[in-house]
């Protein structure tokens, strides 16, 4: 199956980010036009993602801003817009950890996993989903977790702000279903990533044996799904959330 994304602009956010930056270059090699969102220009996660672009032929443009912030997030896709034209494809991919015990969680680490992973999903879709809508064809892909499905010791923010994004892709598909725009949510697993990486060894290590693939989650795995979920092919694939998790958590 050929998937062609030829024409198609797509916003990516957390495009510098470990599993963001297989997303674009996955999007890039569909034949679409991908812009990578990032905090802040001068980062050292943004400076890694141009060397990966570059070595890896993959041409990404890069749109900083602070998708927690309303304001900020409208005026990056305005800016997106009138630099390379309307958004068809945007995957919410930005996401932080602040993991404690709910009894040790201070409020900023609350608000602040809420502001950037959920509150986010608002921000960027409510200034593109009218132009989709009204050119009749649009792909939303929100990039949740496993610990959004069946939480996790530690994530009270994380696993609330994940499960909220499903639930936002589920009452947006409905509103926007009969005009060509899907909405749709991955549930990563464990991905080898700096966030896998952060958990205390002892901790990652029970994960691991938690997982019947018997191995973390490449970000080629998530890449490949949104991409899927991007393509002419997906159009009937609406309101779902699809796990890519080794079989680690399985529902029916
Ligand atoms: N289930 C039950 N009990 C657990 C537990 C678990 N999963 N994990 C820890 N505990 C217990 C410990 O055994 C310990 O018990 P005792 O006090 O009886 O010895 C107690 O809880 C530890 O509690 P503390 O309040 O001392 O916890 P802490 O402050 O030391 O650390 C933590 C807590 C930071 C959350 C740490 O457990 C941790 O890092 N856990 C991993 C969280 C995790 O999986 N994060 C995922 C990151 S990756 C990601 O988020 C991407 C994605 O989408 C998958």
């Amino acid at each position: 199956m050929e998937i062609n994304l030829k024409n198609r602009i797509a916003l990516v956010t957390g495009g510098s980010g470990a599993i963001g930056s297989f997303i674009c270059a996955y999007l890039y090699r569909a034949g679409a036009k991908v812009i990578g969102s990032c905090h802040a220009l001068d980062t050292p996660s943004a400076r890694e993602m141009v060397k990966v672009c570059k070595e890896q032929g993959v041409h990404v443009e890069i749109e900083p801003f602070d998708v927690g912030d309303p304001d900020s997030a409208a005026a990056a896709v305005r800016n997106v817009e009138k630099n390379w034209g309307p958004v068809d494809i945007l995957v919410n991919c930005a996401g932080i950890t602040r993991d404690a015990p709910l009894r040790k969680m201070n409020h900023d680490q609350w608000k602040q996993v809420l502001q950037v992973n959920l509150d986010s999903v608002f921000n960027t879709t409510q200034p593109v989903i009218e132009g989709m809508l009204a050119r009749g064809w649009g792909r939303i892909v929100n990039i949740s977790s496993i610990n959004g499905q069946k939480g996790q010791f530690g994530q009270t923010n994380y696993s609330a702000a994940k499960a909220g994004m499903h639930g936002f892709t589920m009452a947006l598909a409905q509103e926007v279903a009969r005009k060509g725009v899907t909405v749709n949510t991955v549930s990563p697993g464990y991905i080898d990533s700096p966030m896998i990486r952060a958990v205390p060894e002892n901790i990652r290590n029970k994960i691991l044996e938690g997982i019947p693939a018997g191995r973390f989650g490449e970000p080629r795995d998530i890449a490949a799904a949104v991409t899927f979920l991007c393509s002419e092919q997906a159009a009937f694939v609406n309101g779902a959330n699809l796990a890519v998790n080794g079989a680690q958590f399985t529902s029916a």
